[in-house]
């Protein structure tokens, strides 16, 4: 297959990522079909890429008449097979359950092109969880997606019985999108960046946790060195303290190790009292004016006098 030949773009599941693929697509010149699971649902998700459009106009990041264009390449159906029918490359984000996904793939295997491209958008499985149910393995690969309004940064990755083909044209597809994509050559939980970042967090959540140093001061030290505008605790409570914990959670008891167990314990406690980080106002920080965002945060004691 080659990439002229992908012109219509089936997006399975009208959620946060659905929305923003969705509407990335049709920028693009992509014909772009959303399915979910009902009209209700579909319409509430067409209304918000309406709004994400009208934001993007807003700052000036496409024309009013390149947004028209776009919606008007955007259609919804909560009925598989029309939704499935001219697919030549589906890109699902339901929600992080293998047997969903494989429950999906497998339906849609049924009703689309020999030839259909599968991606998925998964955040934390592995394509191998469910590669056999699509019924065409060798067609299936990860394509993943940071926030789209904030990163051009996508994961392609295979699985061991994805074809050669089907990432180089995953690849070339998300160069279309105007992205920079990070081809792994092999699976890996958390992709590059989320790899990295679970690393950086846990160790941040360790010396915390460990008593080490306070919280404030693990940031001020990140944030010193590196001269960036927030540390690894600022960070959790942009991502929600709830999801940093049931990640932490979740791979603490996979991999059975005493100090991610204590790290999401450290974690809970902040989840058990409603402080989820900046969407609650409350988390390591207080916002909308968190103290690492103040200009002393890093400014030397002696220049203060
Ligand atoms: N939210 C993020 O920041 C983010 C970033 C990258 C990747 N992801 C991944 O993308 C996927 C979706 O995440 P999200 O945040 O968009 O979730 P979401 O909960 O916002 O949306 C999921 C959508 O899937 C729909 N759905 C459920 N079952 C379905 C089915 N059988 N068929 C069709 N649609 C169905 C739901 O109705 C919902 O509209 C997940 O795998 C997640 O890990 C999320």
């Amino acid at each position: 297959m080659q990439l002229t030949q992908i012109k219509t773009i089936l997006i399975a599941g009208a959620g946060t990522m659905g929305q923003q693929t969705g509407l990335l697509c049709a920028l693009n010149d992509y014909d772009v079909v959303i399915y979910d699971i009902s009209d209700d649902i579909l319409s509430k998700g067409m209304a918000r890429i309406k709004k994400n459009a009208d934001r993007m106009t807003g700052f000036n990041l496409c024309t009013p008449e390149a947004a028209d264009t776009a919606l008007s390449r955007i259609s919804t159906t909560s009925d598989i097979k029309i939704a499935a029918k001219d697919a030549d490359l589906v890109i699902e984000s339901v929600p992080e359950d293998p047997e969903l996904k494989g429950r999906l793939f497998h339906d849609i295997n049924q009703c689309c092109k020999p030839d259909t491209i599968f991606t998925t958008n998964t955040s934390s499985l592995l394509p191998s969880m469910f590669a056999d149910q699509t019924g065409r393995p060798e067609k299936l690969c990860a394509l993943h997606f940071h926030d789209v309004a904030i990163s051009k940064i996508v994961d392609v990755m295979p699985h061991a019985g994805t074809a050669k083909e089907t990432v180089d044209i995953v690849t070339q597809f998300a160069e279309d999108l105007g992205q920079i994509p990070i081809v792994l050559t092999k699976e890996n939980n958390g992709y590059v960046f989320n790899n990295m970042l679970m690393s950086f967090i846990g160790s941040a959540l360790s010396l915390a946790a460990n008593q080490v140093a306070p919280i404030e001061e693990i940031d001020r030290s990140w944030m010193g060195v590196m001269h960036t505008l927030v540390g690894p605790f600022g960070i959790m409570d942009g991502i929600g303290l709830d999801t940093s914990w049931k990640v932490t959670d979740y791979w603490a008891e996979k991999r059975n190790d005493p100090q991610a167990k204590a790290n999401a314990a450290f974690l809970k406690t902040y989840v058990d009292k409603g402080n989820l980080g900046i969407k609650t106002k409350q988390g390591f920080y207080t916002y909308p004016d968190p103290a690492f965002g103040k200009p002393d945060f890093l400014t030397p004691p002696k220049s203060k006098q």
